[in-house]
């Protein structure tokens, strides 16, 4: 018999939160595919972000990312981790939330410097004052993600695991009502 067609589970939040991560060990304990969005599209373009940013530019970049969310816009029982700039456009956002259930993994600034402070793998990160620079984008962004989500998840002082066990809880609440 076919499975049934499950909505998505969405992970948005800023580089750095732990989406991959989270996302991964959901993929495991739900059985469900997992897709990264920047993986996805690295492997599309047999070239790193960073690569992509330097020579195609970030609107190409976010172009693709805008086509990936459309692309997930049903229902299709996966676990997406987007990218951080994923909510910078309406459009992806409701995309996202048509198909799926977004969850918001919220962090500080000084905890995604925690995370960040050896990665070279984000462009827009890529200047001397990495946590200014993190303040900077959360500030601006900080208010797509809360109108973005359906659900909003402090994980700044939570371990993956954790982070991972409150999303499992709630899904399964919501498979009982
Ligand atoms: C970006 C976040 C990155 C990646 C790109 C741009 C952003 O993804 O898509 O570097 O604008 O916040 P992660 O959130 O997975 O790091």
């Amino acid at each position: 018999m076919k499975k049934k067609m499950e909505k998505n589970i969405v992970l948005i939040g800023f580089m750095g939160c732990g989406k991959t991560s989270v996302g991964k060990r959901l993929s495991m304990a739900l059985r469900r595919e997992f897709v990264d969005m920047d993986d996805f599209i690295e492997k599309r373009e047999q070239m790193t972000i960073n690569e992509i940013f330097a020579q195609k530019g970030e609107a190409y970049f976010r172009s693709l990312e805008k086509e990936l969310c459309s692309r997930y816009s049903v229902y299709g029982s996966k676990i997406i981790a987007t990218g951080g700039g994923v909510v910078k456009n309406k459009e992806n956002i409701e995309n996202l939330k048509k198909g799926g259930i977004v969850f918001y993994l919220k962090s500080t600034p000084e905890h995604i410097n925690e995370n960040l402070k050896r990665d070279d793998t984000r462009p827009l990160l890529n200047t001397p004052d990495k946590l200014a620079k993190i303040k900077e984008l959360m500030a601006e962004r900080e208010s797509f993600y809360e109108d973005g989500c359906h659900v909003s998840v402090d994980v700044s002082n939570m371990e993956i695991e954790e982070t991972v066990n409150y999303i499992l809880e709630y899904i399964k609440k919501g498979a009982k009502k």
